[in-house]
Formats: structure tokens, sequence, C-alpha cells
């Protein structure tokens, strides 16, 4: 089959998921931040919220298996956000530390996403993925790994940086703008997904 040229390949999409309830808080900030490297490159972005909303948890009813059409039966805006996942090149998951772990809303959809992928194929497979954290003081890295684990069970290729993927910001929601390490961290992270994003389009 022939490639297609360069030129006329179909931009890359990257999606942001942001777990906090703030649609404009510290967590926000740190994933534009990624945007801004990717969409440098010419990456198309789309941040998405779920922190906040009424996302429910998996029921457990595994329908995903037996239907098997890539769907989950709760009907509360899950599927869409997940068809986006699905067509996205690469996702970037984002949460607050709360009480040293993750958002109730994000966990909700990586125990949904999570499933539904890989009962209908790894619809996951070789798609690049990273972490994102803020936090005030403490459990960052456990929530970071909170994460981890959904892109690492399901075949992706796992983005890092100069340090794990944490901003610190308290509650006033914008204070990560002053953690320079850690902006700075969020602008490599683009550049370093950009960088594999390229690199796999490019076979
Ligand atoms: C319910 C709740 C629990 C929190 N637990 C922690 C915690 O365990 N460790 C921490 O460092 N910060 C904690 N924080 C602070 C937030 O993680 C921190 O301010 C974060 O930057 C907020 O991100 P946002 O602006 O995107 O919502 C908590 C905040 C809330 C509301």
């Amino acid at each position: 089959m022939a490639r297609a040229h360069p030129e006329q390949r179909k931009p890359m999409k990257v999606i942001g998921i942001n777990g906090s309830p703030r649609p404009t808080g510290n967590t926000s900030i740190m994933l534009k931040t990624v945007f801004e490297m990717l969409e440098q490159e010419g990456i198309e972005t789309e941040l998405i919220q779920v922190g906040g909303t009424d996302i429910k948890g998996c029921r457990a009813c595994y329908a995903c298996i037996s239907n098997k059409n890539s769907k989950c039966s709760t009907k509360d805006g899950f599927n869409e956000i997940f068809e986006k996942m699905v067509k996205a090149n690469g996702m970037i998951l984002g949460s607050p530390v709360y009480f040293a772990d993750i958002t109730p809303e994000l966990k909700a959809l990586i125990d949904r996403a999570g499933f539904v992928s890989r009962t209908n194929g790894q619809l996951f497979r070789h798609k690049v993925g990273a972490s994102v954290i803020s936090l005030r003081r403490g459990g960052g890295v456990h929530a970071y790994d909170s994460i981890n684990h959904l892109l690492q069970i399901c075949q992706m290729f796992m983005v890092g940086s100069t340090y794990w993927n944490l901003g610190f910001g308290g509650r006033d929601g914008g204070e990560v703008v002053n953690d320079t390490e850690g902006m700075d961290n969020m602008c490599d992270l683009g550049k370093s997904m950009a960088f594999l994003l390229k690199k796999l389009n490019a076979s």
C-alpha cells in the first residue's frame, strides 16, 4: 500500500482530560501548557472537562464484554468522551490530588474507559499517554501512579519529563504558574509528546 505523503496525513490530535471540578484551576493551566507545545508542532488539542460532572462509577454489569459494541451501558455522557479517547492519537489525564489520590470523577472515567477499551480489542493500544497532577503539598506521586496504571495496562506509550509531572498550587486555583520547575516540566512534556507522536506517525 502506498504511503500517504506527510502533507496529506490527517492532523494528529491529543485530548486532555481535566479531573478537577475547577475548569480554570491549576490542573487546567498545566494541561493547557502542554497543549501549547503540541500546537506549536501542528498537533490538534481538545480539553474535556470530567471533574465536577455527574459521571458515574462502573456498575460491574459486564455489558461491555457481552455487547462488544465499544460502549458502556451507563448513559451519562461517558460514551461521548470515550469515543474521543479512541479517536485521539494521544491523551493527557490530569487531576488535582484529593487525599493523596485522583478525584473520583477521573477514577470513574479510568475504570470504565479501561474496561471498555480492554474488552473490545485493546482500543488504546499504541496511543501516547501522559499523566499530569496538581497538588498543594503531598500525595502527588501516588496520584500520578493511579493514572499511569491505566496507560500501562492498555499497551500505551507513556511520556515522562524532567521530573514526575507534578505542579504545585493551592486553593486560589492558578498559583501553579508560580511553580517554575513544574511549568517547565509541562513544556518539556509537551515537546516530548510531540516528538514521540511524530516518530510513531512517520511510518
Ligand atoms: C477535597 C480536597 C482534597 C485535597 N487533598 C490534597 C492532598 O491530599 N494533597 C495535596 O497536596 N493537596 C490536596 N488538595 C489541594 C489540591 O490538590 C490542589 O490545590 C490542586 O492544585 C487543585 O487543583 P485545581 O485548581 O485544578 O482544582 C486537596 C483539595 C481538595 C479540595
